[in-house]
């Protein structure tokens, strides 16, 4: 898809299809008042008849039939100006996206008037429209190539070229390409998708300038003592790997950053197995892994000026002859104990090896994404990633980066007293707590591992899958957290 600046007025433009965002009840500003003068007054019409109010999620699709130089003309609904934000477009873009593919347009054009912060919302409109168009289609049959759109035009009177605008645009093209990558991984079936397969990708995915990767088989991730990743792959056929991502920039570092993802490639639950029908999406449980994997694999091109080590153990969970049982006690390397009584809260365990092992580097902030609890979902549902964090000023800058990317987080709390649920009466804790606040006990046990290392958990168990098709993505697997931390790291 090639992107345009155009320089043209809202009648004059020649295209498949022209996106016209409408804020609610401003169905008299100049633009679509010049269109529908153009279509002697059919455009207000058929607006009327419709009851279209530009709320948020509406559209109408209009056939100009030849009277203007554009085919088909989309508004878009952008609901209440004052709610504007850079997501807007994102929505607009991938929602003229969405229709071209269906009525085969292979221009589009979208009317760009942002209220404030052009080129960003130039990045967010392009990011859009590019998201919407992902497809995951390796093992259908009868897959066609989708229609593909050979132009996105950005158009207005006066709109201009700049140096701003053209880096925006190429960084949201590498983002969305992050995101691709990360849904991918998550969409392809467990079986393939292994520990050794994640490896394997990491290897060919995250190579470039100031990058590189190494693998651990089980003997160095033995020697290493990961003893919670070993624990969880007793049950398994399948050989664990830990995988080690560094990025280093030319000059000299800014600040020192270590991601941390979830690599659980297929959830049964293991021993304390899941009921069928939970199992049924347990591929998604190594989206955080995939999100650091991809996330990784973008930096040589976006080149922050930081030193960024992304950490992804992964192996699958299952309840093989040799599994861990209810009542064993796994010791980690820096020499905390965890009794396993339920081995289906095995994120954690494995989470505990990388986030002890990487904050020995001492670096300025942690970041883990994880699969982590139902409890999340029970919580936040699944449009939104619950945050907890031992640094509030890490929190908040997350928070502002997931309102910008529209990749929406909420804050929930570390609560001490809850240490209670978590006692054990054999080990230093236990890996489950008691009936109530699921997420939050398991973010307690992660931050035994993170010592006095500014960190930051994201339980993306909600976001990290779509249940059904929406705006940016089909159902499956969203690539959630990569937009996120690739804008927190340009911003350090
Ligand atoms: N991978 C799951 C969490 C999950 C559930 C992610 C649904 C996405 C959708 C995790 O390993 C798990 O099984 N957690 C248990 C913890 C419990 C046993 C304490 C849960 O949430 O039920
Ligand atoms: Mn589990
Ligand atoms: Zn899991």
């Amino acid at each position: 898809m090639e992107i345009r600046i155009r320089d043209a007025g809202v009648d004059t433009i020649k295209t498949d299809l022209l996106v016209l965002p409408v804020s609610e009840k401003k169905l008299n500003e100049a633009p679509l008042r010049a269109l529908d003068r153009r279509l002697n007054g059919q455009l207000k019409q058929r607006i009327q008849k419709s009851k279209f109010t530009g709320a948020e999620g509406a559209s109408l699709l209009y056939s100009t039939a030849g009277i203007l130089p554009a085919a088909h003309i989309l508004l878009v609904g952008l609901g209440q100006e004052k709610d504007a934000d850079h997501d807007i477009w994102r929505k607009a873009a991938a929602r003229g996206r969405r229709e071209a593919s269906a009525i085969g347009a292979q221009d589009i054009a979208l009317f760009f008037a942002p209220s404030n912060d052009a080129e960003e919302s130039a990045g967010a409109a392009v990011e859009g429209a590019l998201l919407a168009s992902y497809q995951f289609t390796r093992y259908r049959s009868n897959s066609k190539p989708p229609a593909d759109i050979r132009t996105l035009a950005l158009f207005k009177p006066g709109l201009r070229r700049s140096a701003a605008l053209d880096k925006s645009i190429y960084a949201a093209q590498h983002v969305a390409g992050g995101v691709f990558l990360a849904r991918d991984l998550v969409n392809e079936p467990p079986s393939v998708a292994t520990a050794r397969f994640l490896g394997e990708q990491a290897e060919r995915l995250c190579r470039g300038r100031g990058l590189s990767v190494e693998v651990w088989g089980k003997k160095k991730i033995e020697s290493m003592k990961l003893a919670g990743l070993l624990a969880v792959n007793r049950g398994s056929q399948e050989e664990p790997r830990f995988i080690v991502m560094r990025y280093k920039p030319a000059g000299r570092p800014r600040k020192k950053i270590a991601l941390v993802g979830k690599g659980i490639t297929f959830d049964s639950g293991g021993l304390s197995l899941k009921p069928s029908k939970s199992m049924e999406t347990m591929k998604l449980d190594m989206a955080g892994g995939a999100a650091i994997i991809a996330t990784m694999s973008r930096l040589p091109q976006l080149r922050p000026a930081i030193e960024v080590t992304g950490y992804v153990p992964t192996t699958d969970n299952l309840p093989g002859a040799n599994a861990q049982k209810p009542g064993d006690v796994i010791r980690y390397l820096n020499g905390k104990t965890i009794e396993v009584l339920n081995t289906d809260a095995e994120g954690r365990l494995i989470l505990a090896d990388a986030l002890a092992l990487a904050a020995r580097q001492k670096p300025d902030y942690m970041i883990n994404l994880a699969t982590l609890t139902g409890a999340c979902m029970v919580a936040l549902g699944s449009g939104v990633g619950g945050l907890f964090s031992n640094n509030q000023d890490l929190a908040e800058r997350l928070l502002r980066c997931s309102r910008d990317t529209g990749e929406k987080l909420w804050q929930l709390p570390l609560v001490k007293e809850y240490r209670e649920m978590i006692k054990s009466s054999v080990a230093d804790m236990k890996n489950i707590g008691g009936t109530h606040a699921g997420a939050i006990t398991a973010a307690l046990i992660l931050q035994e591992f993170v010592a006095d290392v500014p960190w930051a958990h994201l339980d993306i168990a909600g976001p990290a899958f779509a249940e059904s098709d929406q705006t940016l993505c089909p159902k499956g697997g969203t690539g959630f957290g990569v937009r996120t931390l690739l804008k927190f790291l340009s911003t350090l």
